[in-house]
């Protein structure tokens, strides 16, 4: 369906708002969001990372349409560029990375002044914001965790979208202060051991591995290109 751009991967990237998406490539994000919104039935406000053992599996366009398919559920959502190493977040939004999420951790900017509202309704961002010497620092600092508390209290949603956890340990960091952890694997790429290897890392930190996420999936007999794995394994 969607072919990689191999010259400019990087900059191409499917939104299920864009009017020519796919059918059952927007209809399998909408699928994840209702079933990730019952996952957590009871619970008020749910803070989700997204993350994958590798570079470029489709962390941050998974993160960006569901946190899509979310807002369009009538939810408030909130996307976080939590990949300080290599921010992503603002190009699907066709934005510049400013100011972000590290201005707020060193107290430069109020949140209210940092957080973007998008073209979405229910839909904000904040982007990553300035590249910082020392990502795991921040994420761990107090000032993370108190932001991520407070936030809580204003969104129904908040989506992570992080580094691998094959190459970092940032979303395993990061895990502690949220509610679950999904990750993303490419068919014919991510191996049977990359993923369980991630899967004993993110249990390592005692995070709460809420599903694989089959990204890219190539068998046509599936319904969707886009696949994924439920509520397995937790
Ligand atoms: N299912 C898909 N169909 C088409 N293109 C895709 C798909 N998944 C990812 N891509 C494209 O692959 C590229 C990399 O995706 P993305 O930036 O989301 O990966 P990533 O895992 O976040 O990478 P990084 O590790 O660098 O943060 C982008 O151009 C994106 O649009
Ligand atoms: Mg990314």
């Amino acid at each position: 369906m969607f072919k990689k751009n191999k010259k400019n991967k990087k900059e191409i990237y499917h939104l299920i708002t864009d009017k020519d998406i796919n059918f059952s490539f927007a209809e399998a994000f909408r699928v994840f969001a209702v079933n990730l919104r019952f996952t957590f039935a009871q619970k008020f406000s749910r803070k989700v990372i997204i993350t994958g053992f590798n570079e470029n599996m489709g962390k941050t366009m998974i993160s960006t349409n569901l946190a899509i398919a979310m807002a369009q559920s009538g939810f408030r959502v909130l996307l976080i560029d939590c990949d300080l190493r290599k921010p992503c977040v603002h190009k699907l939004f066709k934005d510049e990375n400013t100011i972000g999420l590290t201005h707020i951790l060193c107290d430069d900017v109020k949140v209210d002044d940092a957080i973007k509202k998008s073209q979405v309704d229910n839909l904000w961002y904040l982007t990553a914001g300035v590249k910082s010497p020392n990502p795991i620092k921040l994420l761990l600092s107090p000032e993370m965790s108190e932001l991520l508390n407070n936030l809580g209290r204003e969104y129904d949603w908040i989506i992570l979208d992080t580094p691998p956890v094959g190459v970092v340990s940032d979303a395993l960091i990061l895990s502690n202060n949220c509610d679950g952890v999904i990750l993303a694997a490419e068919e014919g790429v991510s191996d049977y051991r990359q993923i369980a290897k991630a899967i004993e890392e993110i249990k390592y930190v005692n995070g709460n591995l809420l599903g694989v996420v089959l990204n890219r999936a190539k068998n046509n007999r599936r319904r969707y290109y886009y696949q994924y794995s439920y509520g397995q394994d937790k």
